[in-house]
């Protein structure tokens, strides 16, 4: 592809802020801090989590770039980024979060394969770009289409990273095509984050946000469009971001059993404090984060300082000082929503918090109920540990 180039080793990454917390160095995932994740409701760009499968690609000409539109379609397209910045822009707040979210505390019920992940692979940004409802329009495939004259139901996203999952290949996702053409789903080929161009980390030139859906179908560094009569065939699709029943292990698994994961259930986590923490007896703040896929909204965030035993609903925000409403209009629906308790503490105990979504989901008591060899989609009540000692909380 001229223009945007992959390298096989990772001498080319680009720096990264040195507060991250490195789960993985080559490939690079990092995340930030718990108190660093819930200090703003927009998340910086160099404190939102960094997820990758291979070195970063490299631009060489922005100008040369472009995204070949293939498959079954009429005339195989390339959009050069002057096609896709003279399509209406459109800005979205949303959510990204990694499947593998809360991953580390899933292994420690039962070992998981996987990179490990604290309560951080998980951020909010203000992405800006087109459409890809549009850019599909442009190429002659109407809105809210269920299957294009030439029978695509599928809309795959190929990048151009070498992932060894993929032997070497780029990795690769993709979405339904009612989806895709729909514009209500706010799919997005962005090319800035937090009104900046994307960094390199974050997929520079472009990337496909798809609000909602676990990170992993958010393809970075895009190369081409296929539409395709069947679901992308690639190795993140079929064979891995599957959630499995907790029976199920490396001897026994039948990864065509199981529907890729798209939306991600209802997630909180409480970010102001480590597990174990220190604090001192009277008062104390609690604070985090609690998200819901496919746009449903956060009905309560609960939160317990004695295990479980009783529960108060925490504050929710996501404008600072204007209390949340989860069905109010001005919502940015596809976002996370900050919360904020306080408690009196006098003796060591369990700090819990667990939210409720708009379509009354709630998360799952135990870890071991949803326990998966993946580790992934830990939704589990999160739990601290608190001691009475010295803190500054
Ligand atoms: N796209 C490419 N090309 N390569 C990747 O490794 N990782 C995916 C997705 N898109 C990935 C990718 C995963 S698993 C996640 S969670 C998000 O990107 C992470 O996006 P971020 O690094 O911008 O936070």
């Amino acid at each position: 592809m001229p223009g945007l180039r992959a390298p096989s080793d990772y001498t080319n990454d680009p720096p990264r802020h040195p507060a991250l917390v490195i789960n993985s160095k080559e490939p690079f995932n990092a995340e930030p801090r718990r108190f660093d994740l819930v200090s703003s409701y927009v998340t910086p760009v160099e404190f939102f989590y960094k997820r990758n499968h291979g070195p970063i690609p490299i631009v060489d000409d922005i100008h040369k770039y472009s995204v070949t539109v293939t498959g079954l379609i009429e005339i195989p397209k390339d959009l050069y980024m002057k096609d896709i910045w003279k399509l209406p822009k459109y800005s979205i707040t949303a959510t990204l979060q990694c499947a593998g979210n809360r991953r580390t505390s899933m292994s420690k019920t039962r070992k998981v394969k996987g990179v490990g992940w604290d309560v951080a692979a998980i951020g909010n940004a203000v992405w800006s770009g087109a459409k890809l409802a549009d850019v599909l329009e442009l190429i002659g495939i109407p809105k809210n289409s269920q299957v294009t004259a030439f029978g695509g139901k599928h809309v795959e996203f190929v990048s151009i990273d070498k992932c060894k999952e993929e032997n070497g290949g780029p990795y690769k996702a993709s979405i339904p095509l009612t989806q895709a053409t729909n514009p209500e789903a706010d799919v997005l080929l962005a090319y800035d984050m937090n009104g900046e161009a994307l960094n390199r980390d974050h997929g520079y030139p472009l990337r496909v946000i798809v609000p909602g859906v676990i990170g992993a179908r958010s393809v970075k560094w895009l190369d081409c469009i296929n539409i395709a009569a069947v679901e992308c065939q690639g190795f993140f699709v079929q064979r891995d971001y599957k959630m499995f029943p907790p029976s199920v292990d490396w001897d026994n698994i039948n990864w065509s059993t199981r529907r890729p994961q798209m939306d991600f259930p209802v997630q909180c986590a409480i970010c102001s404090m480590e597990d174990v923490q220190m604090v001192k007896v009277g008062k104390i703040k609690i604070k985090g984060y609690a998200a819901s896929g496919g746009g449903r909204g956060i009905e309560r965030i609960d939160v317990s300082v004695d295990g479980g035993q009783t529960w108060f609903e925490a504050l929710k925000f996501q404008k600072p000082g204007v209390s949340y409403v989860s069905d109010d209009a001005s919502n940015d629906k596809w976002a996370w929503v900050l919360f904020e308790a306080e408690a009196e503490i006098s003796q060591g105990t369990e700090i819990v918090a667990k939210a409720v979504d708009s379509a009354a989901n709630v998360q799952p008591e135990n870890v071991a109920v949803i326990w998966n060899l993946r580790g992934i989609l830990n939704t589990s009540w999160h739990r601290i540990n608190v001691r009475i000692g010295h803190s500054n909380l």
